[in-house]
């Protein structure tokens, strides 16, 4: 049995946490919520139980002999505390990107390269990826085994989610404001997205870096060769949409051998953690819908390219807040417990 903390425990990845840990009856001892001070004395529950939060110091993992460190409170934080938690003796499960692309931190998606766990000793710290990154990997993985994936051209269509609570609360608001279900908030208030979502698509999320890349899009390229250990070239081009929870990914997969689309199905549907819907026929496929509160990643629309013989297109969806991120950190914690 683990002590275990949870550093963002009030934010939308720390309340996933609790549950998830609790779903999958993770050895739990003792479970510390901890925030910044302005959420100390908040309440979550655990098992049936009322926690308190407390606060988040550098001396509360040795006070309270944590041997488990979930940090889902921003790069800032974990940039200030996850040292210390490391130093007072436990693993860190680091959901930010702050430690993602150090050498001395493996950065892990424990269906893709569970191996890699094993360097968490060097610092103390294990990176759990980008949510957009664990759900392309998790699809790309059988598939590279099976064709030899030299290059990816991916769009996103990423839920609100992935802004925390806040994109969810301005999400609802904005559209009660155009359902004039509440006058009190226009549609143009915004504080999170760049531009109204509500009813809107935008191509940026995060900031611009060089080239006109944005920091969203660069994460899934770097990330990418990280975990599968692979020189493979990514062209993302990252797209916040008005859905709540679940990201989609419309992928191109350019081989070095031939693509079968039958043989494509069933290696994803005999792997780990992925379910193919996929009948055109019946107008099946994934969607949002169907992946929201599972842990699955969910393939279809799986089809050859019309022109080259080495091409092949799918598209993916996964509840961005379980596997792309709450999900992800407790699979590895239970592979690292092993
Ligand atoms: N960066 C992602 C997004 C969240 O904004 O959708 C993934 O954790």
């Amino acid at each position: 049995m683990y002590n275990v903390a949870i550093a963002g425990a009030t934010g939308a990845v720390g309340e996933e946490l609790l549950r998830i840990l609790e779903e999958r009856n993770f050895p739990v001892k003792k479970l510390v919520p901890l925030a910044s001070a302005r959420s100390v004395g908040r309440e979550v529950e655990f098992k049936g139980e009322v926690l308190k939060v407390k606060e988040l110091t550098c001396d509360v993992f040795k006070e309270e002999e944590i041997d488990i460190a979930f940090f889902s409170a921003g790069g800032s934080v974990s940039a200030k505390f996850a040292p210390c938690a490391a130093e007072a003796g436990a693993v860190v499960i680091d959901n930010t990107s702050y430690f993602r692309m150090d050498p001395d931190v493996p950065l892990v998606v424990p269906e893709v390269n569970p191996e890699d766990i094993a360097l968490w000793n060097k610092k103390g710290i294990i990176a759990n990826p980008n949510c957009s990154t664990i759900q392309m990997v998790i699809s790309l993985a059988p598939l590279h085994k099976e064709f030899g994936i030299k290059r990816v051209d991916v769009a996103t269509y990423q839920a609100v989610s992935g802004a925390g609570k806040k994109g969810m609360e301005e999400l609802f608001e904005q559209m009660r404001a155009l359902f004039n279900f509440k006058l009190d908030k226009k549609v143009e208030e915004r504080e999170v997205f760049q531009h109204q979502i509500a009813l809107n698509v935008i191509p940026h999320i995060d900031k611009f870096m060089d080239g006109g890349w944005t920091k969203e899009e660069l994460k899934m390229v770097n990330e990418t060769k990280k975990i599968m250990h692979a020189d493979i070239q990514v062209a993302p081009t990252c797209v916040r949409v008005p859905v709540l929870r679940s990201h989609s990914e419309a992928i191109t997969i350019y081989c070095e051998k031939d693509v079968d689309v039958d043989r494509a199905r069933e290696v994803l549907a005999n792997f780990e953690d992925v379910k193919v819907i996929d009948n055109p026929e019946k107008n099946e496929y994934p969607m949002p819908i169907i992946a929201t509160d599972t842990d699955y990643v969910y393939v279809g629309r799986i089809r050859k390219d019309l022109y080259d013989p080495k091409v092949l297109h799918f598209f993916n969806v996964a509840d961005q807040i379980r596997v792309g991120a709450a999900t992800n950190a407790v699979r590895i914690a239970e592979k690292w417990i092993e």
